[in-house]
């Protein structure tokens, strides 16, 4: 079969229909679905180039490299029959086309940072649209926008702004492999989260080619659903081609600072307090908090490790002068303050070191070794008491290498302003701050994966007792299938429902009717897809 692949290359399009055929065996799906491509693309030779089907030698490698959660790397993880990497748009509306007509389902991924796997798992018969090659990075300063392709990491997007303009920022995510397409189609939070709101309230326009692939920009797809795709799971009404965004304005020099505190150093009445205090800050400083639990200084006992990371769009002195007044009790020095360039602080904040920021954000592989991992999210509406912290701390000290970890990250600011139905994304006002909650592991083993999912489970239980309730809310970039799926076989809004709920709140019916609007037959869909509002057999949208 790696003949096939040669041959496919150097003699294209009409050798492989007569050899595939002929080493075809009966009611391959893949091997159909290929050939309609080939047949209906306006330029096979190019087509050919952007297809691998298992027997491709780079099929494994293809997969594997936006494969970012190893829990979906396993021999059992169901494959996709073809990945495709287009380059152009007639790419993607011919695989939309063939795809109807041969019964295979699209995932699409950018950059492969689904919690679940969703953008390159499926229970069906399926194939990736792996968009990785549409990543160019349009940067107007004039503007003051930007137009960013659905697979642009977000450090090369940072790199490529700061690159016109230093002065220039997106306000997005942490993590410099996160791709754009499902980053700001999910939110998109990052550390000026408190200054200019998620990445999605930051979208301006985008482009996208629906079910019927046709493209269509902010204008034609009209407002409703453009107000779904820009944070209210973009991959449930088209496959996402570009957003544009807006910049906004950073500091030439910030200053930040980050300090450990164990339980021995009063790391519980710190975090106690943090909870009145970041979210209250002023909008252009950010604390956020990292928790996890390491082994103490006294032997075979375990300690809680409190993190406390910062940045601040202006001088030490300032910022000094701010923590004292509201959070003397931290201790920051003039020691602890690190002046930086607006970009190094994304690998200061994961604490690697800044001599290597444009390699950082430039690269594709992710700046720590993947692993396997869980991940569950919520928001906060009123502080933790101390006996609340003192029982997730007790949950800590249950699990070792590694530990589980939380980041929280305080809202206010901003985000206090811009009203629940502006973008789907609803939890603003009365929301102090998110808690991701994760736990890593580093092995196959099927004993090994339960025992650590059944302690996040425990984790998010405990936890469930402090947050909001009634719905119990989630963010829904960090997607976790533990909250409900769809029914496979039949649309229900009220099973969608439930899921739906704790992303989008009040805002979830509005998305049902984008999608019904855009997709009512349901081409795009997942196990946590928007449904559309027509009860009925899930895959209607065959051909
Ligand atoms: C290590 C790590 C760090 C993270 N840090 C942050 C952070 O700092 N802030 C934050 O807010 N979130 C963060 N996230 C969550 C992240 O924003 C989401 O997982 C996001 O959806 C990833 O986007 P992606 O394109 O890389 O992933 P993908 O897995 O490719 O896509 C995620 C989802 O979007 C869909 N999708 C992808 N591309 C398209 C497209 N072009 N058109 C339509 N649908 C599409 C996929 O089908 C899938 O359902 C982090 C996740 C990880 C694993
Ligand atoms: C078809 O694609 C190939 C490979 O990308 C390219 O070299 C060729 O010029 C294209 N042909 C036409 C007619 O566009
Ligand atoms: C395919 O794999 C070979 C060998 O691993 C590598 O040299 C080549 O660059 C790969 N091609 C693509 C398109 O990834
Ligand atoms: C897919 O199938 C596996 C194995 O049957 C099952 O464990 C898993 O829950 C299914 N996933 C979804 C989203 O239905
Ligand atoms: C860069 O952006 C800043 C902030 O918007 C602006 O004041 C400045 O004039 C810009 N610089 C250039 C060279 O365009
Ligand atoms: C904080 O703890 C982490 C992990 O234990 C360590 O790598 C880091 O150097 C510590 N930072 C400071 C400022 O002590
Ligand atoms: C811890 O806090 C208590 C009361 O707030 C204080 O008396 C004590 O000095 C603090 N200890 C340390 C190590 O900071
Ligand atoms: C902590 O100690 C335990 C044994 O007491 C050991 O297994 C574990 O690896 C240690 N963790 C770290 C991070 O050193
Ligand atoms: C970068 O900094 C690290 C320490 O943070 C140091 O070990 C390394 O040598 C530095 N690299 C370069 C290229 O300066
Ligand atoms: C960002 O731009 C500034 C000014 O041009 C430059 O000094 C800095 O090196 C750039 N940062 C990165 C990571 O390239
Ligand atoms: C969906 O249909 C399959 C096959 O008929 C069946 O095994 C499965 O139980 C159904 N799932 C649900 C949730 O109804």
């Amino acid at each position: 079969m790696k003949l096939l692949n040669i041959l496919l290359l150097q003699f294209g399009f009409s050798l492989v229909i007569s050899l595939s055929s002929f080493l075809a065996t009966a009611n391959n799906p893949h091997e159909d679905f290929v050939h309609c491509l080939l047949r209906k693309s306006d330029n096979a030779t190019a087509m050919s180039q952007i297809i691998y089907t298992p027997n491709n030698p780079n099929y494994s490698s293809i997969l594997l490299f936006y494969t970012e959660n190893l829990r979906f790397s396993l021999p059992n993880t169901p494959k996709p029959q073809v990945i495709l990497t287009p380059v152009k748009d007639s790419q993607i509306q011919t695989a939309i086309c063939c795809s109807k007509k041969h019964g295979l389902q699209m995932r699409i991924r950018s950059g492969g940072h689904d919690f679940e796997g969703s953008s390159y798992v499926s229970n069906v018969t399926f194939f990736i649209l792996d968009m990785f090659n549409y990543r160019s990075v349009r940067v107007d300063p004039k503007t003051r926008t930007a137009w960013v392709g659905a697979g642009a990491t977000l450090g090369e997007t940072y790199y490529a702004i700061n690159k016109t303009n230093s002065s220039l920022a997106f306000a997005a995510g942490y993590w410099p492999t996160v791709a754009i397409g499902g980053h700001v189609s999910g939110g998109g939070y990052g550390p000026l989260v408190r200054q200019y709101g998620l990445a999605a309230d930051n979208v301006v326009d985008a482009r996208m080619i629906d079910a019927k692939g046709r493209i269509l920009d902010r204008k034609s797809m009209g407002e409703d659903v453009y107000w779904a795709v820009g944070g209210g799971m973009g991959g449930s009404y088209g496959v996402i081609l570009t957003y544009k965004i807006a910049l906004v304005d950073v500091s030439q020099k910030v200053t930040a600072f980050r300090l450990n505190k164990t339980l021995e150093q009063n790391a519980t009445q710190l975090v106690y307090k943090w909870q009145f205090v970041a979210p209250k800050l002023p909008r252009d400083l950010i604390l956020s908090l990292q928790l996890t639990s390491i082994n103490s200084t006294q032997k075979g006992k375990k300690t809680i490790q409190a993190t406390f990371i910062s940045v601040y769009q202006g001088g030490a002195e300032q910022l000094l002068s701010i923590m004292l007044k509201q959070f003397p009790e931290l201790g920051v020095t003039i020691d602890d303050c690190v002046r930086l360039n607006w970009l190094e602080y994304f690998p200061f904040h994961l604490a690697l070191p800044i001599n290597m920021t444009a390699t950082f954000l430039q690269s594709r592989v992710p700046p720590v070794p993947k692993n396997y991992l869980k991940g569950k999210s919520d928001f906060a509406q009123k502080p933790i008491p101390i006996e609340g912290l003192e029982k997730l701390w007790k949950q800590f000290f249950k699990i070792d290498n590694p530990p589980g970890r939380m980041e929280w990250t305080p809202f206010g600011g901003r985000m206090d302003e811009i009203p629940s139905t502006e973008i789907p994304f609803p939890y603003r006002s009365g929301n102090i701050f998110i808690l991701f909650q994760v736990i890593e592991w580093n092995g196959p083993g099927a004993q090994l994966q339960q025992q650590r999912l059944a302690w996040i489970r425990q984790l998010h239980s405990i936890i469930g007792q402090y947050v909001a309730k009634n719905p119990r809310r989630s963010y829904s970039d960090y997607r976790d299938l533990d909250l409900g799926v769809n029914n496979p076989n039949y649309t229900s809004i009220q099973v969608s429902r439930i899921w739906g709920a704790a992303y989008f709140d009040k805002n979830f019916d509005r998305l049902v009717k984008a999608k019904t609007e855009i997709d009512p037959r349901n081409y795009f869909n997942n196990e946590q897809s928007i449904p559309p509002a027509v009860n009925g057999r899930d895959r209607s949208w065959l051909s």
